[in-house]
């Protein structure tokens, strides 16, 4: 059978040493914490973020939303699944009232959602990341950076020393924006795959 190869990179970091007030979230956007009923939202976002990047090559899941349904699904049911590393960002379409009754209170309707990302603890304890993505629309103005640090943030509360990644290498701007936060390659590992997309277990 017909199998290419692609390069990927493990990528660690030890949380004591993570600057979590390097990035914060912009005016105008909102983290959402995990609820199962976020599953569709998460998919969803997950789907816009993934469909024509190379990782959607690397496993076809990605690439549509039945599959990145099944992905969340999978994720969310995992033992060592963390709903503290597990986070949605919302883009506000209007600012909350400032007065009155309804002060400070946002209607779901007037939510995007942008980015999301999945935190697993694995069993050697290390916090493990899952699929960040930020929708094309909004990529270049930090929230992929802010959104990461939230989810490291998450394992660091749930008491994790070290967390880990798998970046594609020629994800060159994703690997860029992991070196920037302090996450480090341990080691190169190879994801073989059918020429036809479908990913070999
Ligand atoms: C990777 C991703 C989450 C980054 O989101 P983002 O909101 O654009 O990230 P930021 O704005 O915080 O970027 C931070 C840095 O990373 C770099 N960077 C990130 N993605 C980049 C890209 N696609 N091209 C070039 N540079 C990129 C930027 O240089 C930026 O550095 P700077 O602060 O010096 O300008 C987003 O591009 C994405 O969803 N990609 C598709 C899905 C994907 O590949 N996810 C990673 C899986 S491992």
């Amino acid at each position: 059978m017909a199998l290419t190869y692609f390069k990927r990179y493990r990528m660690e970091i030890d949380l004591n040493k993570v600057d979590f007030a390097k990035h914060r979230l912009p005016a105008g956007y909102r983290f959402v914490p995990w609820s199962p009923a976020l599953v569709a939202t998460h998919a969803e976002v997950k789907c816009l973020s993934f469909r024509h990047e190379i990782d959607a090559n690397v496993f076809s899941c990605l690439g549509d939303y039945e599959g990145c349904r099944r992905l969340m699904i999978e994720i969310s049911r995992k033992e060592g699944f963390l709903p503290e590393a597990t986070w949605l960002i919302a883009k506000l379409d209007e600012e909350p009232a400032e007065d009155g009754a309804t002060r400070g209170r946002i209607d779901p309707a007037s939510l995007t959602y942008v980015g999301t990302v999945q935190g697993v603890e694995d069993r050697f304890g290390y916090g493990a990341i899952q699929n960040l993505g930020i929708v094309p629309e909004q990529r270049g103005g930090g929230l992929g950076s802010v959104l990461l640090l939230k989810a490291l943030e998450g394992f660091r509360r749930a008491g994790l020393k070290r967390a880990f990644l798998e970046v594609t290498a020629q994800n060159e701007g994703a690997v860029r924006l992991y070196r920037n936060l302090g996450f480090a390659k341990a080691r190169t590992v190879y994801k073989a795959v059918e020429l036809m997309g479908v990913p070999v277990r």
